[in-house]
């Protein structure tokens, strides 16, 4: 834990706990970033952020990564109503690039049920991109619904809920640099 993150702690006392400090997502993202570079040599790959959950993990990712590569971002949300993500995502802001024979790699905060994934790269497919690959900080795998690829996972973690590093309760707490547990 740095100190930043002790500060933090004391800022915000409905913190129960760090689940994974920022020291430990620098270092694993550091690693993502080294496995990204090494597999897409030759390639310029479009680094697509889902807004808005992942955009501190593009931001560190893209740091780390060695090889020529373009960023683009997309706004997605579920729709059918319920307390549970249906999986069927409305386009909120679509991407600019076009990703005809392209590679991507899509950018996520967490894969939770995993049907936002799962849709989002259906609907991406229809674009006839050359290849799809899939970048999550966390993977909460206990929650899983729908099976989708996740080929460059940071960390699992328990089904629990999670803010920080981009993730957000009620829109807030997206800025804390570590993932953390609040208090029931
Ligand atoms: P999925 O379709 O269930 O995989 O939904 C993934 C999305 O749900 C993520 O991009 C997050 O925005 C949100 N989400 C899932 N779990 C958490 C959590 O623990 N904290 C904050 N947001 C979460």
């Amino acid at each position: 834990m740095t100190f930043d993150d002790q500060e933090y702690l004391q800022r915000y006392p409905f913190i129960e706990r760090i689940l994974i400090s920022s020291d430990e997502i620098q270092l694993r993202v550091r690693q993502l970033g080294n496995e990204i570079s090494r597999a897409y040599e030759g390639s310029t790959p479009i680094f697509v952020c889902i807004l808005k959950g992942a955009y501190p993990f593009l931001a560190d990712l893209t740091r780390c990564v060695s090889v020529d590569h373009e960023v683009d971002f997309m706004a997605v949300s579920s729709y059918g109503g319920g307390t549970q993500s249906s999986g069927v995502v409305k386009i909120e802001k679509d991407l600019k690039a076009n990703i005809t024979d392209r590679d991507i790699i899509l950018v996520e905060d967490i894969i939770d049920t995993g049907l936002t994934i799962a849709n989002l790269m259906e609907v991406l497919q229809t674009r006839n991109p050359r290849s799809i690959r899939v970048a999550a900080l966390l993977d909460k795998r206990a929650a899983r619904i729908k099976d989708v690829p996740l080929h460059y996972a940071g960390f699992e973690i328990p089904k629990e809920f999670v803010i920080g590093y981009g993730l957000d309760y009620d829109e807030k707490y997206r800025n804390l640099p570590f993932i953390g547990i609040m208090k029931a």
